[in-house]
């Protein structure tokens, strides 16, 4: 074969060379643009060319040269756009990832709990806003300004107006409550309540209420007495409640009550300092003139109210010393708690 049957036969190979993938395209480019190219393998037969067939085949050996690197970036090029879309396939034999399940917070936990109890006896959840107007926090429940009682509550006031607040109590749900409906009412408000107090292992700025709210017609002190017990005993397993006599500005009377809890252990004696009652919330007959300023005739209708704190029952429920952990949501505490319901 002389010197230009093969480097015709190189460019027909060229030409007809098709590299389908990344290690063929590789081989042709080791063969054609590579250090020892097939090219260089030309040398000798081109020496032994008459001078005046040299011109002629160096053409033709640019053409060879050039049709392999065009061919050569042109299939770079497309198996690269191949390659950046290929998508990944997913394999439908591999297992499916774990799921960790979070926990619930102990407050929602109580909460829950507590919502569940009432509801039995024909409660309905009743929500409403946390900044609240100074009216439905206070003056609506026999609170104007000025009064004494507000400082029972110290108040995070929004800006200087004195007007809007970080309600201090849920009772705000339940004068927001009454104005909008009529009775009979029955009707728990949970949520979370601020008071501007210094943060400690046994206080907070921030905590959770549940207060409740039953108004209807010929509702009585002993009807309250029975709830709250029945309340008791759900939630404590308690035997005996005892009312102790007490004051809030919108109910008359009012009363603080207690659970037996009992002496019997170590524990026992320290949360009840000794007594065996455990004080759980404040309650009491719903002033007349609240339910006039919400609208509702005091000589048709009575109700009653009460109000508990729901980290204190947390913290009682589950032995938690500093209510801080409550807000401070670290994990390792939370867990500890029931896992949430994957449903
Ligand atoms: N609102 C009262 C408080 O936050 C609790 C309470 C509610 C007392 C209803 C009596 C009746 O302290």
């Amino acid at each position: 074969m002389d010197a230009f049957e093969k480097i015709e036969q190189i460019l027909k190979d060229i030409e007809q060379n098709n590299p389908q993938n990344t290690e063929e395209l590789e081989t042709f480019r080791i063969q054609y643009l590579g250090t020892k190219n097939i090219f260089k393998g030309l040398s000798p037969l081109f020496r032994d060319l008459a001078p005046a067939d040299r011109g002629r085949f160096g053409q033709l050996l640019n053409k060879a040269k050039q049709a392999a690197k065009s061919k050569f970036d042109t299939l770079q090029e497309q198996l690269s756009i191949a390659s950046a879309n290929q998508v990944e396939r997913p394999d439908l034999t591999a297992s499916a990832a774990p799921q960790s399940l979070g926990s619930r917070h102990p407050v929602s936990l109580v909460q829950n709990q507590i919502i569940e109890i009432f509801q039995r006896i024909g409660f309905t959840v009743a929500e409403d806003r946390e900044i609240e107007k100074d009216w439905f926090n206070f003056t609506a429940l026999g609170m104007p300004q000025d009064h004494p009682a507000r400082d029972m509550q110290d108040t995070f006031y929004i800006k200087d107006s004195m007007e809007n607040l970080l309600r201090t109590h849920t009772s705000s749900v339940q004068t927001r409550f009454m104005k909008d409906h009529k009775p009979p009412i029955r009707i728990i408000a949970p949520g979370r309540v601020y008071r501007n107090e210094t943060i400690s292992a046994r206080s907070h700025c921030q905590f959770h209420q549940i207060e409740g709210l039953y108004v209807a017609e010929n509702v009585s002190f002993a009807d309250l007495r029975q709830t709250i017990y029945y309340f008791a005993k759900e939630m404590f397993g308690a035997t005996k409640i005892r009312m102790r006599p007490s004051y809030f500005p919108f109910t008359e009377p009012s009363a603080e009550v207690d659970v037996w809890w009992g002496t019997a252990t170590e524990t026992d004696r320290k949360i009840t300092k000794g007594t065996g009652w455990l004080e759980i919330l404040g309650c009491g007959m719903v002033d007349p003139k609240v339910l006039e300023n919400c609208g509702i005739d005091p000589e048709k209708y009575t109700g009653f109210a009460f109000g508990l704190g729901i980290e204190r029952i947390a913290m009682l429920k589950y032995q938690i010393e500093d209510i801080r952990l409550l807000f401070e949501n670290d994990v390792r505490f939370l867990e500890q708690f029931q896992s949430a319901a994957i449903f």
